[in-house]
C-alpha cells in the first residue's frame, strides 16, 4: 500500500495544512544531534541522511540542533553551525536534496546559555538570565554574572540573523529550541531566571525573552514564515523539573508566545502517553487546547524505552502503541507527531508503519548513534 492509499484508514497518514506548510502526512522527524559536522559544516553525508527519511515517508523534518551566530552558543566539536558561507552552503546542500526527494525541513536553532561550567571553547563567556548552571544531580547554584541588556540583545539578534538565513535560503520555516534547559527555557524557568527587571519576575516577565526574540524573528523573516518552538516540563539536569504546574500557568507562558507570533508548539516530553495535569491528555494536547494553534507531540512513539534509556547504553524494542498514538491525534489532541530515534534506527519507518509491516521495523540500537546511515 502507498503512503497515499493509506491516508483515508489512518489520521497518522493524512495531509494537514498549517498555514503555508502543506503536509502529505503527520510524521515528522524529531531534532537528533548527530555531531557529524566537522569544523559546524554538514556535509555530503548529512544531505543524504536526511534525503533518505524523507524517501522513506517523513513529510517534514526537524534538523538536529544548529548554533546560531553568538559567541556563546555553543562549543561542541563537530556540531553544525547556522551561519558562515561554509555551513551555510552545507545547509543549502541538506535543503536541496530534501526539496527534491519532496520533503520539508526547518533547521532548529539553538543556543546553550548556561548548561555548561567555566568559559566556552575560544574563550567565549557563557551567557544566562542570571548566571544559574547545575547538571543531572547537582543543585543550581550562580557561576557566573547575570546576562547584560545588551547581551540580550546579541542574543535576540543572533537567532534573528539565522533566521533571517533560513528564510532567504528557501527553508519552509524555522523551529526555536526553547526547551530543555537551553537560553529560552533558562529565561523562562524561575529556578533559572532570578531577575528583578523586566526579563524577569512573573510568568510575563520571564517570557519576554522568547518573545522578542519571536518578533525579531518574525520581523526579518516573513508574516507567514512558520515559526515552530519546542518547549519542555523537564530540563537537561533536572528530568522532573516542571515548568508549569497548572493549565493556567501554562496557558500564560503560551499566549504570549501565540501573540508574539509562533505557528507551532513543539511540546517535547520523554513518553507520549503520559497525561499532563491529572488529565489522560499530554503536554501536547493541552498546548494546543490553550494556545488555539497546532502542536506536535513527541515520546518514544514505537519504541519500549525512553531517550535516558537510550543515552545510558540501552536498546529500544519495537512498542505496540501506535494505535494509542491514533487514539489521541483522532481527538484531536495534536495535528503532528515527531519520531526521533525509531527513525535513526530504521528510515523506512514510515512506509513500514503505513503497509502494516511493523515487524520488518529496525529496533533501535545505540550503536546506530554511532553510524550515519
Ligand atoms: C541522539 C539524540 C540527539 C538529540 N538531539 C536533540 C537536539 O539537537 N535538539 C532537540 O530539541 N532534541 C534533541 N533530542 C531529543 C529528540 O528530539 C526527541 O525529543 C527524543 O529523542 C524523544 O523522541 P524518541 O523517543 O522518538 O526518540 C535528541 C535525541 C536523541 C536520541
Amino acid at each position: 500500500m502507498t503512503l497515499e492509499e493509506k491516508a483515508g484508514m489512518s489520521t497518522l497518514f493524512e495531509p494537514v495544512t498549517l498555514g503555508p506548510l502543506q503536509l502529505p502526512n503527520r510524521v515528522v522527524m524529531a531534532p537528533m544531534s548527530r555531531y557529524r559536522s566537522p569544523e559546524g559544516v554538514p556535509g555530503e553525508d548529512i544531505a543524504r541522511y536526511y534525503r533518505r527519511r524523507i524517501e522513506g515517508g517523513v513529510s517534514l523534518i526537524i534538523t538536529e540542533g544548529s548554533w546560531v551566530p553568538h559567541p556563546g552558543a555553543s562549543d561542541q566539536p563537530n556540531a553544525p553551525r547556522f551561519y558562515g558561507d561554509d555551513a551555510l552552503a552545507g545547509w543549502k546542500r541538506v535543503l536541496d536534496e530534501v526539496h527534491a526527494a519532496g520533503g520539508k525541513i526547518m533547521p532548529q536553532l539553538m543556543h546553550r546559555g548556561q548548561t555548561e561550567e567555566g568559559p566556552g571553547g575560544r574563550g567565549a563567556r557563557r551567557v544566562g538570565p542570571s548566571g544559574m548552571f547545575g547538571s543531572l544531580g547537582v543543585p543550581l547554584k550562580q557561576v557566573d554574572e547575570p546576562a547584560t541588556l545588551r547581551d540580550i540583545e546579541d542574543v535576540i539578534d543572533s537567532f534573528a540573523i539565522a533566521a533571517q538565513s533560513a528564510h532567504q535560503m528557501g527553508f519552509d520555516g524555522i523551529a526555536l529550541h526553547g526547551g530543555h534547559g537551553y537560553i529560552i527555557d533558562q529565561f523562562f524557568w524561575s529556578a533559572t531566571n532570578l531577575r528583578t527587571d523586566e526579563y524577569g519576575g512573573d510568568i510575563a516577565g520571564r517570557t519576554r525573552f522568547a518573545c522578542d526574540l519571536v518578533r525579531e524573528v518574525r520581523r526579518r523573516t516573513a508574516p507567514d514564515f512558520p515559526i515552530m518552538m519546542r518547549l519542555s516540563q523537564w530540563k537537561l539536569h533536572d528530568y522532573s523539573a516542571r515548568l508549569a504546574q497548572t493549565p493556567q500557568e501554562l496557558e500564560a507562558y503560551l499566549l504570549p508566545l501565540v501573540d508574539a507570533g509562533v505557528d507551532i508548539f513543539d511540546f517535547s516530553q520523554r513518553r507520549f502517553w503520559e497525561g499532563e495535569f491529572g488529565t489522560d491528555m499530554n503536554i501536547a494536547g493541552w498546548a494546543r487546547k490553550l494556545s488555539g494553534r497546532p502542536s506536535m507531540t513527541v515520546g518514544s512513539v514505537s519504541l519500549t524505552n525512553d531517550m535516558f534509556d537510550s543515552f545510558m547504553g540501552n536498546a529500544s524494542n519495537v512498542a505496540d502503541n501506535l494505535a494509542e498514538l491514533e487514539r489521541r491525534l483522532d481527538r484531536g489532541d495534536f495535528d503532528l507527531v515527531a519520531v526521533g530515534r525509531a527513525l535513526i534506527a530504521d528510515p523506512d519507518w514510515p512506509r513500514k508503519v503505513a503497509n502494516g509491516a511493523n515487524a520488518d521495523i529496525v529496533p533501535f540500537q545505540p550503536a546506530a548513534l554511532k553510524e550515519l546511515v
